[in-house]
């Protein structure tokens, strides 16, 4: 199993590992805690529950076997403060993966995100033969995660509008991808 030690720009010591499958209560706790923000960038508006979250945790576990998904969580004394995913696409779309990340709001913008993607990225294109490019999907509000993404090397290569909807407000997706070589 993957383990990292980080240290965030404030002095925070970050683990950056690999989830196991008694993580299910910790992934929870963090997920459900970005959906109550308001403009929380992630696609989820319900918060999940233990018995989902295991049950959705349970299969990620065999997709990383199976060499489908890698998945490194950030622990900080003990709680998950974020996860990034990259989930592997399958058919004519194989040589793609698609990249998901969040962080809890305490500890953002102190380049754990940035650790977060870029070993996250290694270990898929170490496990995943073939591997060519990853994408994603962020909304056009969420500045912060374009930022981070260009600063990364993705580049914007479209533009769903009114992809999302929050309250009465429509919001677009942009798309970008990150070509590994
Ligand atoms: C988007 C997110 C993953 C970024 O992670 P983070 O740990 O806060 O980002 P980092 O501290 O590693 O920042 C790295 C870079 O991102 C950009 N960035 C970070 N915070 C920023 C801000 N408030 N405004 C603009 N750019 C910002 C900068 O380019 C920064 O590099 P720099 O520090 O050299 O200037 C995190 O804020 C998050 O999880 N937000 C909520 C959920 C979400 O939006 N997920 C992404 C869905 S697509």
């Amino acid at each position: 199993m993957v383990r990292y030690s980080f240290k965030a720009k404030d002095g925070t010591e970050v683990l950056i590992r690999e989830p196991v499958m008694t993580d299910a209560a910790l992934l929870m706790a963090m997920i459900n805690a970005v959906i109550e923000e308001p403009m929380s960038g992630i696609i989820f508006n319900k918060k999940t529950t233990l018995e989902d979250e295991k049950k959705w945790l349970k299969q990620r576990m065999r997709d990383i076997e199976r060499k489908k998904t890698v998945i490194l969580l950030a622990e900080v004394d003990g709680e998950a403060m974020g996860n990034c995913d990259v989930v592997r696409r399958q058919f004519k779309e194989f040589h793609r993966a698609e990249l998901g990340i969040v962080i809890r709001e305490e500890l953002r913008g102190k380049g754990v995100g940035e650790a977060l993607i870029k070993r996250t990225i290694a270990l898929a294109k170490q496990r995943m033969k073939g591997l060519e490019q990853v994408d994603l999907k962020t909304f056009t509000y969420n500045r912060r995660a374009q930022s981070l993404y260009r600063k990364m090397g993705f580049r914007r290569t479209g533009c769903i509008p009114r992809a999302i909807k929050e309250g009465k407000k429509y919001y677009g997706e942009v798309e970008m991808v990150l070509y590994l070589r």
